[in-house]
């Protein structure tokens, strides 16, 4: 298969005269991406305000550049009250004023594209913001009405209708229903699934699916390569909306995932999905090959997740189960084994991913005496759930342990077949910050559980750029929207650029290694069983190795094998625990 560098094509539309000089046009060139997640508000800040923006991004492309990755995952850019980090849409096709303006995104799309970088967006389907206008005219138009159509509003029960429709609780804690207070008083109820300040789309209603078509077709008009889509599971209902059974966390109806729920993986996705799939590929082909689907999707079972990725539905599907899984040996192998095969059976690569806004930075997870609990946001497992029921990651962490283990589990993922997620920050070895004043705090789900969730601010916080003090060149001398811990001083992208020991180093050459390996990227494994169970090490053809230690002794490297790269130092050429070693090999 080719891999990088064949010509760019003309495109079509507002973009007909631009030629890009990016990458290739092959379809498939998002089966073996290394996509880089940008968080806008704290990625970078180019006008001093404390808040990351577009032309931040702009400015840092050197530093994707000079990473190697293939595209960026963009989080929502677009005009929010930021209720939810920007997950709170008031216009799908605008750029929040504090981010920049709809040419800067035009440009950082243009830049990044010369530089062979392909851009993928945040698609929020299941949700706007309670300012959006369409749920503005909702509200005023009232009860009965066919804007209220587009939402799901209902009457409370009760003789003052003051009980909710139904028993669901909303994800971020609390009631998922919030009722209305017009002008005579209280009246109907609506859905929010997040935050109140988040109203749920109606999706029963096609009027919701044609302003979403008009929404994908403005961002692939404007050559966006592909869209993230958030909650994906979720934008269908039960038509019935029955109670669920009660969350004992929260007294309230279980809201996150589980089989048979009510609220996910509903039969009407389906066609939701294979509709955007036919626009995408009106677009594909026209320039830098196909316009991807990314899903957002919390499925658990693994043969009702890979629907999502059947063939003419979504592209890929993100792989929680290795963003949740600890760092045992058995476990990975399981996580590995187990969503190779089933992607296998859909014909789909499996998406790899260590962190992202919403989990534990891996650093700081890896760091704990328990390592397989990352999802600050729901819980995830219910058995993890039982056990901390407050959400919090409350054991010590050891953040040396952590780092060396986050590298090595970067190796790992870099070396599996399939697209790989790098969440900004990761390559720098960031901590999640996890000391972080309350009065700091930004995220709903810690206001919506008076504090006993802390939340996912801890790996929101601001990236360091340079200097050894705040803002860390995140801005010149601005108050960064959370504050940055000391740590960050020694963690900077400068401080780490000339470090050949640095974990930026390691990521960089982890990818140059990853562009230039005809082994690497798409693709099989085999495993090599001869080594202790604590030792994972698998091939991939031609003549590639990687060999993952999480025993607690050191291990030869494997005969006929010569060191391409490792994530920590050889201890007199052995491979020292909670290590990886990238290998080339000749048998
Ligand atoms: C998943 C996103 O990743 C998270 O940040 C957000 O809060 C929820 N979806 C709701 O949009």
């Amino acid at each position: 298969m080719p891999r990088r560098g064949s010509p760019g094509l003309a495109t079509s539309g507002a973009f007909a005269d631009k030629v890009w000089p990016v990458t290739s046009t092959e379809r498939s060139w998002w089966r073996d991406a290394v996509v880089y997640q940008i968080y806008p508000r704290s990625f970078a800040d180019s006008n001093n305000d404390g808040t990351g923006d577009v032309r931040g991004m702009i400015d840092k492309l050197d530093h994707l550049t000079t990473l190697g990755v293939n595209a960026v995952w963009i989080s929502p850019w677009y005009p929010s009250p930021m209720a939810d980090g920007g997950y709170d849409v008031s216009d799908y096709c605008d750029i929040d004023p504090s981010f920049g303006t709809l040419a800067d995104a035009d440009e950082f799309l243009a830049a990044a594209h010369e530089r062979g970088i392909r851009v993928l967006i945040d698609l929020v389907p299941n949700h706007c913001s309670i300012e959006h206008p369409v749920f503005q005219a909702a509200l005023a138009a009232g009860p009965g009405s066919p804007e209220r159509e587009l939402f799901h509003f209902r009457d409370g029960s009760g003789p003052d209708g003051s009980v909710p429709p139904n028993n669901w609780g909303s994800l971020f804690g609390g009631s998922a229903w919030q009722r209305v207070v017009g002008a005579e008083g209280p009246e109907q109820y609506y859905l929010h699934m997040f935050a109140p300040e988040q109203p749920d789309w109606n999706w029963a209603n096609p009027r919701v699916a044609e302003m979403f078509d008009d929404v994908i077709r403005f961002w692939f008009d404007r050559g966006v390569d592909g869209l993230r889509v958030d909650v994906a599971d979720g934008l269908a209902k039960h038509p019935d909306m029955p109670d669920t059974p009660i969350d004992p966390a929260t007294g309230l109806g279980i809201a996150y995932y589980y089989q048979g729920s009510p609220l996910w993986n509903q039969p009407e996705l389906d066609a939701i999905q294979r509709h955007w799939r036919s626009i995408a590929e009106e677009y594909s082909g026209r320039h830098l090959g196909e316009r991807i689907f990314v899903c957002e999707a919390n499925v658990r079972e693994l043969d009702a997740l890979m629907r999502f990725v059947d063939e003419g539905r979504m592209h890929t599907t993100f792989n929680f189960d290795a963003l949740l899984c600890e760092w045992t040996a058995a476990t990975l192998r399981a996580v590995i084994d187990r969503n190779l095969i089933a992607h296998a059976s859909v014909g789909a690569p499996t998406t790899w991913v260590l962190g992202n806004h919403d989990t534990t930075r891996v650093a700081t997870r890896y760091g704990k005496p328990e390592t397989g609990r990352p999802y600050t946001l729901d819980g995830g497992d219910p058995a993890w759930r039982a056990r901390f029921g407050d959400y919090f990651y409350p054991q010590p962490t050891d953040i040396e342990l952590g780092r060396r283990r986050a590298r090595a589990a970067a190796l790992l993922e870099l070396a599996l077949p399939g697209p790989a997620y790098i969440y900004q920050g990761e390559e720098l070895g960031l901590p999640e910050v996890e000391d972080l004043p309350d009065e700091a705090r930004q995220d709903p789900s810690f206001f919506r559980t008076g504090g006993r969730i802390k939340g996912r601010d801890g790996c929101r916080v601001p990236l360091p750029w340079s200097g050894t003090t705040a803002p860390y060149g995140f801005g010149v001398d601005a108050t960064p929207w959370l504050p940055q811990p000391p740590i960050w001083a020694g963690l900077s992208a400068a401080a780490q650029d000339t470090d050949p020991d640095s974990t930026l180093s390691l990521y960089r050459r982890a990818l140059a290694i990853r562009a230039g390996h005809p082994a690497l990227g798409d693709g099989t494994l085999a495993w090599d069983e001869d080594h202790p169970p604590a030792v994972l090490h698998f091939t991939r053809e031609p003549g590639f190795g990687c060999l993952v230690n999480l025993s607690e002794a050191p291990v030869a490297l494997p005969a006929g094998a010569e060191l391409l790269l490792s994530s920590g130092p050889l201890d007199g050429g052995l491979v020292p625990p909670d290590t990886t070693v990238w290998l080339s090999r000749w048998s």
